[in-house]
This record gives C-alpha cells, structure tokens and sequence, in this order.
C-alpha cells in the first residue's frame, strides 16, 4: 500500500434538456414503447441540442463536480476524460475542457474504452494521483452518443442516449488502519470480440464517423460474465465481500443486464443504484451520472463502500471499489 490514496471530494453531472421518449421513437422505427421497456427499462434518453458538443456536457457536469467539491477549477492539475464521441479528432476533448475551465497548467487527455471508459479513466488518475504526479484530478465521462446511431436501426437506436458525469479525485494520505478513496480496480480488455460491438467507420479506415454496429444478444451474455468475473476479481484484490457493499453503481447499459449481474453476484436489490430508465445508455457517463443522482438525492453518503462495474466495446470492461 503506498502512502496516498485518491479521494473522491465531488460529484456532478449533466444531461441536455431534449428528452426523446420510446413514445417518440415509435414515429421513427419499428418499435414500441413496451418492447423498450421490457428488453431493455428504459423510458426516455437525453439527446444534446445541435451545437452542444461532448466538450460542452463534460464542462457542465465538471463545474457541478467541483462545485459540490467546493474548490475552484484551478486547483485541478489533472483533467482525464473518458469519450468516444470527442469534438474532434484532435486536440483531446479533454484539453478543450480545460480551455472552457479557464485551467492553465496540469495536463489533460482523453481515454477510449467505450462504455467501460469511466472506469478506465478513474483507474488511470487513481495510479497518477497515488504515485504523486499530480494532487487534484477531474475524472469525467461524456458522451454525444446519439450522434453515432444509425436512426433507421432499431436494434441500436433504441438504447442509447447523451450525457456526461465527473468526479473530483484528491490525493490525500492514506489512514493505513482504515483504508479510504479509491481502494481498487480490475479492468481488462478482448480485442477478438470487436465484431460483436464496434463502429463501421473511423479516420484511417473510411474518413467516416460511421455508425453503431452490435450483435445484442451475444453481447449481453459476455457482459454479465465478464462484469461478474471483474467484480469478484476486484473484491478479492481489496479483501472485501459483497455483503460488505453498501451500494452498487453499475454501467448503465440496460436493466436486464444490472439484475442479472446483481442475481449472479447475489447483491441485494435495495443496494442497486438504476437510472438507466431516465436517460438510456450514456456510455462512458453513466457510472458518474448514476453516482452524482445517488449522492444528490442523499442515498449515498460519506464512508459508504461503493462498487461500480462496466462492460462495453473492445470488449473492454471492468470494476472499480472506492469509499466515498
Ligand atoms: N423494437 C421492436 N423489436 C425489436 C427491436 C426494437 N427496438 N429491436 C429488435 N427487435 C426484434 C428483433 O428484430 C427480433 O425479431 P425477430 O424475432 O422477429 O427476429 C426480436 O426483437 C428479438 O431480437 P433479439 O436481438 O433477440 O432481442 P433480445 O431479447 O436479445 O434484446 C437487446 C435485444 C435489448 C439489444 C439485448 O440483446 C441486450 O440488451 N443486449 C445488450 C446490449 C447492450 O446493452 N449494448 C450496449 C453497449 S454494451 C454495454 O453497454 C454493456
């Protein structure tokens, strides 16, 4: 155990103010509202207004973080953003953040793992802040992800929606008798499954943004395997067990696949934090944003022991334990 730990010190998030219900969607593909719901418990998503850029929700759901922090965007050194729907090819959304913040030192980049990227990101500032390289980081998922759905394909469409979330991470001592913050991570990745879940475009493929492309079904049974391994991985790495969970934040991807990871690890149902219903998939932001709604609305409170876990394309997935 090294002698810093990373605290989580603020949490905030962001979703656009045009709702897109099922209702809505029926006028665009083949679809109903109970087929939605059933397959998936989602209701409504989110979708960012023409000209809001992922740079614009990361921005907002930054400045809701550091204000629930209470400190100021210049004590950030470290911005480390989770997308896969940045503003442009370059410069990392990540540093346009930190232009819109008004930070002018520390560093910041963007981090690609989907809808696993969250937990990416947080591992990647969790590892910076404990070796000391930076002390205040702003760890954020956002996410124009309807921007990237082919409208006309419903087994797609359906799912996702915009957003973004962040957290403030501090490095602070560790209290070796009863350890806090961050406490650990297990993320991995399967590049042989790509075909299952991806994109059919990209800059040095065809010079196109492309569209998302996903065999369902196969992607929900890897999904609930291999979120489950990495829970079990993650408890056993940090000496803790599930009943010792306070709450469970998940990726929120689809309700079918939050309860059939909850009934295979056996996590108790009153512990599960769900907002999938009111803004679909939001990808990298939907672990933050599930968190932020949890502490704001007081469910979540200071020392609770949280277990968050996400699985996306790649495959890329992961779980993370921290005491907020
Ligand atoms: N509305 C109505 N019918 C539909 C729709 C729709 N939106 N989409 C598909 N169908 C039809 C199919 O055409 C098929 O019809 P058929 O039987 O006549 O051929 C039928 O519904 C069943 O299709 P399946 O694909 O077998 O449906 P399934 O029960 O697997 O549910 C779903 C599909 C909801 C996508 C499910 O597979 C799933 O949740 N997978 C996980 C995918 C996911 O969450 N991906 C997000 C990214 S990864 C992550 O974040 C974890």
């Amino acid at each position: 155990m090294t002698d810093l730990t990373s605290v989580i010190i603020g949490v905030g998030g962001y979703l656009p103010e045009r709702i897109l219900t099922n209702d809505d969607l029926c006028k665009v593909v083949d679809t109903s509202d109970e087929w939605i719901q059933t397959r998936t418990g989602i209701r409504q998503r989110h979708i960012a207004a023409q000209g809001e850029l992922t740079s614009d929700l990361a921005t907002a759901a930054a400045k809701a973080a550091l204000a629930n922090a209470g400190i100021e965007a210049g004590s950030v050194d470290l911005i480390v953003l989770a997308t896969t729907t940045p503003d442009k090819t370059f410069p990392a959304t990540a540093t346009i953040v930190q232009d819109k913040l008004g930070i002018r030192g520390g560093a910041a980049f963007d981090v690609q793992a989907v809808c696993s990227g969250f937990l990416f990101a947080l591992a990647t500032a969790d590892s910076m802040l404990k070796s000391g390289l930076f002390k205040t980081a702003l760890v954020i998922g956002a996410e124009t992800f309807t921007r990237l759905l082919d409208w006309s394909d419903r087994t797609t469409c359906v799912l996702f929606g915009d957003g973004a979330g962040a957290v403030v991470l501090r490095a602070e001592p560790q209290n070796k008798k009863k350890p806090g913050g961050v406490l650990g991570h297990h993320i991995r990745t399967d590049g042989s499954k790509q075909k299952l879940l991806y994109v059919d475009g990209g800059v040095s493929s065809t010079g196109t943004i492309g569209h998302v492309r996903m065999q369902g079904n196969q992607v929900f049974k890897h999904a609930v395997t291999n979120i489950s391994s990495a829970v079990v991985e993650v408890l056993e790495m940090t000496g803790h067990t599930i009943s010792e969970i306070d709450w469970f934040v998940p990726h929120q991807a689809n309700q079918r696949i939050l309860d059939g990871v909850g009934r295979k690890l056996g996590i108790d149902d009153a512990k599960l934090v769900s907002t999938v219903e009111l803004h679909g998939n939001t990808s990298a932001a939907s672990i933050p944003l599930a968190l932020s709604t949890s502490v704001s609305d007081g469910r979540i409170t200071q020392g609770d022991l949280v277990l968050s876990e996400a699985m996306g394309g790649g495959f890329s997935w992961g779980a993370s334990l921290f005491r907020l």
